[in-house]
């Protein structure tokens, strides 16, 4: 079976898609897998001949929003992870909110402000969180605890989408559990430097800040371990993903787990946090590749 690793991508995550994908290339060669890797900007992408598996690792724009999906339907070439429709959803968090409420998945009050007609204001009381609604890798995300840093929040958000997020800030722990055929992992706690996880403390290698500790599993007791595993999977299962996906949480001091999204191509670097909750039960980071590739061919 040739595997073609399909990254980079031409959205904002490109770099880290990058990243990503070579680690997933090498992972499948060393394995002996007959893989190589495709640099994809765009719909008119080349793969190898006879490729049969695309093994997809673009995270956000093009790659994450069903518009390569689709290509690759269209195209009739397996690829990994979630298919088109449920990728256009899950990666759309307005989107994913309605899917979440309508399932009674715990997540955050929120309030959705169309910009087309220009910026205006939420309506929530401070603090909150802005979010374009279709990035990754916190792009386009401002925690605003101050009603002066509001505007220039909204405009930032606004220049990715005629339509905004806004989120009500939840205080306290910020975890993420994987989901793999449909089976909850280990969850993972992240302890940002200065207790923002933004795209510095995420990729301190992009970018030299300090990075994030990572504790794995996350010390929680049984019965919230069993909680924030519970609103992850009824999240991944709401959105319809298939395979497997990332599903990040916020732990308020109440011990009540808050849903903010699931990633369906999340990072895949052998740092990366899906990676480090599989090594957890006992996955490595080969192994999850593989498991990833054979579940998606079904
Ligand atoms: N969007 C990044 C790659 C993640 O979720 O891991
Ligand atoms: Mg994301």
């Amino acid at each position: 079976l040739k595997i073609a690793v399909l990254m980079g991508g031409p959205g904002s995550e490109r770099e880290v898609s990058l990243a990503s994908g070579k680690a997933v290339l090498q992972a499948l060669v060393a394995a002996g897998l007959d893989a190589e890797g495709v640099d994809v900007m765009g719909a008119d992408f080349v793969l190898p001949e006879g490729t049969g598996l695309a093994f997809n690792v673009i995270h956000g724009t093009f790659g994450e929003d069903g518009q390569l999906q689709s290509i690759l339907e269209e195209r009739g070439i397996p690829y990994t992870g979630a298919g088109s429709q449920s990728s256009a959803v899950a990666f759309d968090k307005n989107l994913a909110k309605a899917k979440f409420l309508a399932a009674k998945v715990p997540t955050p009050a929120s309030e959705i402000i169309d910009v087309s007609g220009g910026v205006k204001m939420p309506q929530m009381a401070l603090p909150y969180v802005v979010k374009a609604p279709c990035q990754g890798s916190s792009v386009g995300v401002h925690i605003v605890k101050d009603p002066s840093a509001a505007e220039t929040a909204m405009e930032d958000a606004a220049k990715y989408g005629n339509e905004i997020l806004v989120e009500q800030f939840v205080k306290g722990r910020e975890l993420t559990v994987a989901v793999v055929d449909d089976v909850a992992m280990p969850v993972v706690e992240i302890v940002p430097p200065d207790g923002v996880y933004d795209m510095a403390s995420k990729y301190p290698w992009l970018s030299g800040a300090k990075g994030s500790q990572y504790f794995c599993p996350a010390a929680l007791d049984e019965a919230t371990t069993q909680a924030v595993q519970d609103a992850a999977l009824a999240a991944h299962r709401s959105l319809g993903v298939e395979v497997y996906s990332r599903v990040d949480v916020l732990l308020d001091d109440e011990g009540n787990p808050f849903v903010l999204e699931a990633n369906t191509i999340p990072g895949m670097t052998e740092t990366s946090l899906l990676p480090k909750s599989a090594a957890a039960s006992g996955m490595d980071f080969t192994t999850l590749c593989i498991k990833i590739a054979e579940l998606s061919l079904g």
